[in-house]
């Protein structure tokens, strides 16, 4: 760990850190009246000069909009590692920023999928992909030599990777996946909504793609929508894909909640770290807690990747999941019970939420029915202890 949100994700001394980058980016000075803050611009159409040129570069709010370039600028430069050419395109949604990538696979080619990830997206690539002529091959992408199976066909042409996946929180090797990835002339993208700037960053590790669903941890207040899709450069072929079909179709954020978005990454840096570290308290308690019989956080010496984690993360985290004794009924009377954790899904904003996960998953789910999924917000961790032993002594 290397001291990790402020200074872990600086590539030389004197290059400013993430709290510092994330007040500032996207939040230069407005030059028509000098605001602080940026403005938002709501209009949909920009006029054109007499030669029919646009004077700022904005045509038309689908494919460009002055409040959504500073969120997209602000994204990129909180990824330091993606390098000085970093590019962003800002969607609605996480799940629309993930099929962009995902529908940059021509038609025949394979996407690599770990078994353990965001039912929201499996679910969308389980009825879309066959459309797109796309095939999908779920694995273990924790178990290098699984993925390293799933890739030797050399069909691959995209993998998709969450790590810590959700909701069992299992770590893949990030570096390793991309050199196998690579290897096999396939392309990486990860789904970091779980690791924002200050907990990871995959490029560190080599990745191609970052997507974040921006309605977690970078907005961070549990009201606005939002998806983004990092690469290391506009040039880079899978973003231009992206990038095309953002302006195509629109699938993009308002005005508004651009900037609500921008607004949210101004404390980015301070909340991560705050709910990290709770976590890691939280995770702590439960692992010695008589009523739970599994604790899934990858920050625990325990854990199967305990030491993957630690080299390639800067924090662990504030996702972590639990199992209770006592199945279903127990994990339902224990979520229903909290003071101040809401029972409710979703992840990454300030307040901390715990959810019982399988019957959110639905039917099919391979989610354990005594697991709950836990995001820890920045409350005083000492009230949330509380909280949870209160919450546990109903098993
Ligand atoms: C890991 C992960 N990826 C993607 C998404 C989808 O994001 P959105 O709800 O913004 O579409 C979620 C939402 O919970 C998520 O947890």
């Amino acid at each position: 760990m290397s001291g990790g949100g402020n200074g872990g994700n600086r590539d030389a001394d004197d290059a400013p850190h993430l709290a510092t980058v994330a007040v500032h980016a996207g939040a230069e000075v407005d030059p028509e009246t000098g605001a602080v803050t940026p403005p938002i611009h709501p209009s949909t159409t920009f006029v054109q000069e007499a030669d029919g040129s646009a004077r700022a570069g904005y045509v038309y709010a689908r494919t460009g909009n002055p409040t959504r370039t500073r969120l997209e600028r602000a994204v990129a430069a909180l990824h330091p590692a993606a390098g000085p050419n970093a590019a962003a395109a800002a969607f609605a949604s996480g799940s629309a920023a993930a099929s962009a990538v995902l529908r940059s696979v021509d038609p025949g080619g394979v996407v690599v999928v770990p078994d353990d990830m965001y039912h929201g997206i499996r679910r969308l690539l389980a009825a879309q992909a066959s459309r797109w002529g796309v095939a999908l091959r779920a694995v273990d992408t924790s178990d290098l030599g699984a993925l390293e199976a799933a890739l030797a066909p050399g069909d691959v042409a995209l993998v998709w990777l969450e790590t810590p996946s959700n909701p069992s929180l299992k770590i893949t090797d990030v570096a390793a996946a991309v050199r196998l990835a690579h290897g096999a002339g396939a392309r990486l993208a990860v789904d970091a909504t779980w690791t924002p700037p200050g907990v990871a960053d995959p490029f560190r590790q080599g990745a191609d793609l970052v997507m974040h669903s921006s309605t977690k941890y970078l907005a961070g207040h549990s009201d606005v929508l939002g998806g983004v899709v990092v690469a290391r450069g506009e040039d880079d072929p899978t973003f231009a894909f992206v990038r095309e079909l953002q302006g195509l179709e629109g699938a993009v954020p308002s005005p508004f909640d651009a900037w609500l978005t921008l607004r949210g990454l101004r404390t980015l840096a301070l909340r991560v770290r705050a709910a990290s570290e709770s976590a890691e308290r939280l995770a702590a308690f439960l692992a010695d807690h008589p009523a739970v019989h599994v604790v899934a956080y990858p920050g625990r010496p325990d854990h199967p990747n305990h030491a993957v984690a630690k080299a390639q993360m800067e924090r662990f985290g504030a996702m972590l999941s639990f199992r209770v004794r006592g199945g279903a009924d127990a994990a339902r009377r224990v979520a229903a019970a909290p003071r101040w954790f809401r029972s409710a899904t979703s992840l990454g904003g300030v307040e901390s939420l715990i959810e019982h996960r399988a019957p959110v998953e639905g039917p099919d789910t391979p989610t354990p029915d005594d697991l709950l999924r836990v995001s820890v917000g920045i409350e005083a961790t000492d009230d949330l202890l509380r909280d949870l032993e209160g919450a546990l002594a109903r098993v």
